[in-house]
């Protein structure tokens, strides 16, 4: 069972996953410094769904996976458990929204394989769910790209082409067969990713998420690994940090997380807490 990693002296809840390999097995912990209004409070009425929908409507849509290969909770054969978790991390995230106005949410870890990108998929198809909650799911790490490659065609326009100035927004947008779920895969570029991040359009691209979409949802690279974390967090209103349970020293992920810019910290997301076979990092 997960600890808390910041002695905040706020709430802390552990969600277990069952546990059997590949089906998701998590333990969701969340820090927080204080308690934070009803989900129902951060809805605002008004036909925001139906107006993305019209906007994107000659997207491209894709088929999510559903297969037993990942453990996804649009897979036929998911841990019910394992969506009750993503679910109680949905609530606590549109509680910090109707708190805080947050829309756009970058998620990161300390190292690899942590589960940033199953947490960011898995958390925005909860987040879809919610009624008139327009969701946007980008593909943030441009290196692994393997949000991209889980969900959409891997040589579709994406963020990359966005921020190389080559293609439209609406062009970098995918449809999915979940109702209110876009995604913005990573795209393909010659130009490093942290210049590309470096620019003004990532800013800009962001922007017009808000715009369009009720929440955005960043899937990352690792904190401080790569110059790119900063960039892409400078401009996201909140950071949710994904840790995978014993990979990680508890200093380092201590030291890590005060270096965010704690105006910013939604969170701490306990994954797959009692797999037998994880492994330090
Ligand atoms: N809670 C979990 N239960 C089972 N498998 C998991 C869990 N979290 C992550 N994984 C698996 O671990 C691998 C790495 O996860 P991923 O989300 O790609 O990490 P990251 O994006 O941090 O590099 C993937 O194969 C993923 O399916
Ligand atoms: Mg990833």
């Amino acid at each position: 069972m997960g600890k808390s990693l910041e002695n905040s002296g706020g709430v802390a809840e552990h969600l277990v996953m069952e546990n059997s390999s590949p089906r998701p097995e998590a333990v969701v912990e969340f820090a927080r410094r204080k308690p934070l209004p009803c989900e129902e409070d951060s809805l605002e009425n008004g036909p925001q769904c139906e107006i993305t929908r019209l906007h994107f409507s000659n997207c491209p849509q894709i088929e999510l996976p559903r297969t037993a290969d990942a453990p996804l909770v649009t897979g036929a054969s998911h841990d019910s458990a394992a969506v009750e978790a993503y679910k109680s991390l949905r609530t606590r995230l549109l509680r910090v929204q109707a708190s805080r106005g947050v829309r756009s949410v970058v998620i990161t870890s300390l190292g690899r394989s942590e589960g940033k990108t199953l947490t960011a998929f898995n958390l925005a198809c909860c987040c879809a769910q919610v009624e008139n909650l327009p969701v946007l799911l980008i593909d943030g790490d441009l290196r692994s790209r393997s949000l991209t490659k889980l969900v959409t065609n891997s040589s579709s326009v994406g963020l990359a082409e966005l921020m190389g100035g080559t293609a439209p927004y609406e062009d970098a947008i995918v449809r999915t067969d979940v109702p209110n779920l876009y995604v913005m895969g990573a795209g393909t570029s010659n130009v490093p990713s942290t210049e590309l991040f470096s620019g003004e359009r990532w800013n800009r691209i962001l922007s017009r998420s808000r715009e369009h979409f009720r929440m955005v949802l960043v899937d990352s690279v690792s904190m401080g690994a790569l110059a790119d974390f900063e960039l892409i967090a400078a401009e996201c209103e909140g950071i949710l940090v994904v840790v995978r349970a014993r990979s990680a020293a508890r200093e380092e992920l201590k030291t890590a997380i005060g270096q965010l810019d704690s105006s910013k910290l939604i969170g701490v997301v306990w994954n797959a807490g009692h797999l037998k076979n994880a492994k330090p990092y």
